[in-house]
């Protein structure tokens, strides 16, 4: 009974010495079958790799057309609170919350006819009133000359 309960006990152990050896090399298997699939995909994929230059070459057509669609414009960088952020001082039709420090810029280019003059206001307002409260543009930066260039262009419709 003891001798039957023995050999049971090495069966037991000689089987599970027998599954640990042959489970890892089962896993190899897989793993080497595994790699050689992602060779296969890899070799798969290239053909598609292959065709995305043309995807790239048709790319700056896009860009080109995104571009045309987004040409920043006078009134733009009027509102545009990094930029002329005009309305914080004057009322400009269809501008939102505007403030009142400057006077509303409805017919100013009556008041001011010359293109010139109006342009030296938005390059430099300091010129025409030394205590001007309103933003050098210009020197300070804030906008170029072909941006101040749009925003005279836009305030001159007004
Ligand atoms: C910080 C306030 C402020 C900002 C911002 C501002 N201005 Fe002015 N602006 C004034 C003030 C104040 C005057 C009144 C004249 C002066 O003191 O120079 C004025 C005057 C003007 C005038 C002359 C108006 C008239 O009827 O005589 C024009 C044109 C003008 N601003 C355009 C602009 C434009 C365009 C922008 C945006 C690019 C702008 N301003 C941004 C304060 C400002």
């Amino acid at each position: 009974m003891r001798k039957l309960f023995r050999n049971l006990a090495m069966s037991a152990v000689v089987s599970v010495l027998a599954l640990s050896t042959s489970v890892p090399s089962a896993y190899a298997a897989d793993d080497a079958k595994k790699a050689d699939e992602a060779k296969a995909a890899d070799v798969a994929a290239k053909p598609a790799d292959a065709a995305k230059p043309a995807d790239a070459a048709a790319k700056p057509a896009d860009a080109a057309k995104t571009e045309e669609k987004k040409e920043v414009t006078g009134k733009d960088l009027a509102f545009d609170r990094a930029k002329g952020n005009c309305l914080a001082c004057h009322i400009i039709a269809g501008g939102d919350l505007p403030g009142n420090i400057g006077p509303p810029l409805a017919g100013v280019s009556q008041r001011i006819p010359d293109k010139a003059k109006l342009r030296a206001q938005v390059y430099d307002a300091r010129v025409a009133n030394p205590d001007t409260i309103m933003i050098p543009f210009g020197p300070m930066g804030v906008m170029n000359d072909e941006e101040i260039d749009k925003v005279v262009e836009f305030i001159s419709t007004l």
